[in-house]
């Protein structure tokens, strides 16, 4: 297998010529569809007026609550409390009300907006402080994560220290906005193409509100322009109001909402409150960490319950708490429903080991990375993490030691400290941050993929499996691992469509294990084919299994060798079957959520990365200079791929940290709901000196696909340097003595109002 082989759609993609759904031959007569929103984030709808609506220009039709065949739900956890439209209760700023369908997109765009809708208003709770003191409902069952005898354990410390943090959410800001697009065809057959990362969840959300059994829906998926975790669930609205929409007019229907929209309808990173105590002793070393983390879930639970669960899943990074106390709070706020977001509540969880880290390093006056390094899992002790599991494939320090060698981070740090003591108007950071994520769907029988593999009479090789394409490059993984698996040129084969007709009950592509699963049954698939072809071989040429190689395009049998090509359409002849369905489920994994123990993932991935920065004392404004990343992908399947992951995680990861801040004002509206109000970081952001390695020692001990590891989201949280390096520079007015405890994201006006602060307390 070629370890550079570029994305499949590489090419398109630059050139505009990859097809995405807003791309596709429309249909004769397709309609569009736009959605009606609510103005208030909390209060009761009295009257809704749509008769202007209904007059508009183009109009069609017009679809509420009322409209919706089957039921009214699209709570991905079935815990009946998200509707499609809301009928009576608006719970937040931007919720659904109804949709009006058109002959053109700017015809229902211009109808939607003529709704008269009279509320009663009701008091609303935007923020988690608020949700807090006037005892908020919680969304989804907190969890309780439980080691040893924290109270004593902390009394018994030599030293403790409590304090709290603000983690800011993070919009996801894909390329390709929301979109679906539904064709009817007869009976109550429907095909829609989605934009989403779980195309069985909307197959299934869409047979529920159309009442229709499963099989009548057919999702599609080519590829999708970036979804990032806010295309697991948040699809499904507009695929259901796009098929709901196709049913009632016999039409294809389409439903692309403006940007804007968008980013008002649907769900973003949680953020959170964090709260901690820990003790340690006078080398620094965690004796008992307590902390709650509270979120921000929004109205109703989407997938909140399995996202905080993961925060305290990550809430040791790789720090072993010989006793540990851990709670999750998935607070109800009037605001839209919380969702996934790479690395699913796990980042906020590792960042918050890491402020208590730095705090404890302040305390002590030490470098923050000794305190990291004198904390990390043992190998055969101190490897029980806080939910009971044995970690036994950690590779950290050796990550960390060759990475702080290889970025010079000690004589780095000094130049910094001297360069600091004699510069007023600019300070520099560094930091060195380690990372390690739990691999697996937390949802044990999520752990699951199936593949669909044929190989045609002349050679040629169709693969589907379950997962999306979403600019990771999975799709190139997979053909890889099939080429391989047969012996032929990647070129041999054919890349097609994720369809739910094709393969059923998949799994969202999600929690990084696309290529883990699906390249698993893409090879389970491979193998039966193949197994097929060795006994035919063997008895028609009369030899002995070992003899039989797939390489290179050919079959050699023996002394004889074959074209790939040859050998199939003999076989066909032969009437041997070329072609199978394979399937995959992880070993190992189990998780008891009540006990709060269990063995949750099949494996860690690692990594680490340093961090420079400097920051500008009178605007605030903070600049990369240097990054260093050692990252662990086990044997990568290939690596111009992971290293894409890597970057990309990376300047994702730096954005929520720095400049991407999601704000609401006092009666929940969201104020941050265009690229002229929410900074993600640009080209020129990207830190001008970047070295990306491989830790190409790394080979996973769990047998994964070609003893691969998932590489989706954990670089994502290797931007937490960038924030400790940040709060470095700023720790630098007050010599060193106080911990900044910034809080996130890092915005300029964020770091000058904390210089401000430093200045007066070290006064003080
Ligand atoms: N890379 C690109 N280009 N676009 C994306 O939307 N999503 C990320 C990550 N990398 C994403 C991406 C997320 S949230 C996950 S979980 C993984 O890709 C999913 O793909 P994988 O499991 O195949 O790695
Ligand atoms: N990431 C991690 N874990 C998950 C996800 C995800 O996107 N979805 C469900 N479990
Ligand atoms: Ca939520």
């Amino acid at each position: 297998m070629s370890k550079n082989t570029p994305h499949d759609s590489a090419k398109k993609h630059v050139t505009g010529e990859a097809i995405f759904i807003d791309d596709m031959v429309e249909p004769n007569g397709t309609l569009h569809a736009y959605l009606g929103l609510s103005e208030i984030a909390h209060g009761e709808i009295e009257k809704l007026d749509l008769s202007k609506v209904k007059a508009a220009d183009g109009v069609v039709c017009i679809l509420s609550a009322k409209d919706i065949i089957g039921e009214n739900d699209i709570s991905p956890m079935h815990l009946h409390d998200e509707p499609v439209f809301t009928e009576k209760l608006v719970e937040f700023y931007g919720q659904v009300i109804f949709a009006v369908v058109a002959k053109t997109r700017q015809a229902a765009k211009k109808a939607a907006l003529l709704a008269k809708i009279k509320y009663k208003k009701l008091p609303v709770k935007v923020d988690i402080a608020t949700a807090l003191e006037e005892g908020a409902e919680q969304v989804a069952k907190p969890l309780h994560l439980k080691r040893g005898d924290v109270v004593t354990a902390l009394k018994n410390s030599k030293n403790q220290l409590d304090g709290s943090m603000q983690i800011g959410g993070q919009e996801h800001f894909y390329l390709e906005g929301q979109i679906a697009f539904a064709i009817p065809s007869e009976d109550d057959e429907i095909t829609i193409h989605s934009s989403t990362q779980h195309p069985s969840e909307v197959q299934q959300m869409v047979a529920n509100v159309l009442d229709v059994p499963i099989n009548a829906i057919n999702v599609k998926v080519r590829r999708v322009g970036g979804a990032f975790g806010g295309k697991e669930t948040q699809s499904n609205l507009f695929a259901i109001v796009a098929a709901l929409a196709a049913k009632k007019t016999g039409r294809a229907v389409k439903l692309r909402p403006d940007r804007e929209d968008d980013m008002k309808i649907t769900g973003k990173r949680h953020d959170f409150l964090l709260d901690y105590e820990v003790g340690f002793d006078n080398e620094g070393r965690i004796k008992a960490m307590e902390a709650n983390f509270a979120a921000r879930c929004g109205f109703s639970a989407d997938l909140s319950g399995p996202i905080t669960d993961r925060t305290l899943f990550h809430a040791d990074n790789c720090y072993y708490y010989p006793a540990a106390s851990l709670t999750s709070q998935p607070l109800k706020t009037n605001t839209v429903s919380n969702t996934a977001f790479r690395g699913f509540g796990g980042p906020q969880g590792m960042l918050a080991s890491e402020r208590i880290i730095e705090e404890i390093a302040y305390s002590l006056g030490k470098d923050p990375l000794e305190i990291r390094k004198i904390n990390f899992y043992g190998i055969d002790e101190k490897n029980t993490t806080p939910y009971h599991q044995v970690i036994k494939d950690n590779i950290i320090a050796r990550l960390v030691d060759e990475l702080e060698a290889s970025s010079s981070y000690q004589n780095r740090r000094k130049q910094i400290i001297n360069f600091n003591k004699s510069n007023k108007y600019t300070r520099k950071g560094i930091a060195l941050t380690p990372v390690k994520f739990g691999i697996s769907f937390t949802a044990t029988w999520y752990n699951q993929a199936g593949a669909l593999v044929h190989v045609y009479r002349d050679g040629s090789i169709m693969i589907n499996h379950g997962g999306i394409e979403m600019g990771q490059g999975l799709h190139t993984k997979i053909a890889q691992i099939v080429a391989s698996g047969f012996g032929v040129d990647l070129s041999e084969v054919k890349i097609t469509a994720t369809s739910t007709d094709k393969v059923p009950n998949t799994s969202a592509t999600a929690a990084s294990s696309g290529a883990d699963l699906n390249g698993m049954a893409a090879l389970d698939a491979v193998s039966k084919i193949k197994q097929r072809l060795i006994a035919f071989i063997i008895e028609k040429f009369n030899c002995k299994a070992e003899q039989i190689i797939f390489a290179n395009g050919k079959v050699k049998i023996g002394k004889e060798k074959l074209n790939f090509a040859q050998l199939i359409e003999m076989a066909y002849l032969a009437r041997v079957q070329l072609s199978d369905t394979g399937f995959y489920k992880t070993p190992n994994i189990h998780w008891d959520r009540e006990k709060g123990k269990g063995n949750p993932f099949f494996y860690f991935s690692y990594g680490a990365a340093v961090s420079e920065v400097s920051i500008d004392m009178l605007t605030g404004q903070s600049k990369v200079s240097q990054v260093d990343i050692l990252h662990d992908v086990g044997n990568s399947l290939n690596e111009a791929l992971d290293i894409g992951q890597i970057e990309g995680g990376f300047v994702q990861g730096m954005g929520w940290l720095t400049s991407e801040e999601v704000a609401w004002n006092e009666e929940g509206k969201l104020s941050t709901f265009s690229p002229s109000t929410y900074k993600i970081p640009l080209a020129s952001d990207v830190p001008e000196i970047f070295n990306v390695k491989l830790a190409n020692w790394s080979k996973n001990p769990a047998n994964t696909i070609k003893r691969s590891k998932a590489v989706g989201e954990p670089p994502l949280m290797l931007a937490i340097s960038i924030l400790e390096a940040i709060s470095m520079a700023v720790a630098s007015v007050a010599d060193y003595k106080i911990c900044p405890q910034l809080n996130t994201p890092a915005t300029p006006e964020n770091i000058l109002m904390t210089i401000e602060r430093l200045k007066n307390e070290i006064q003080n």
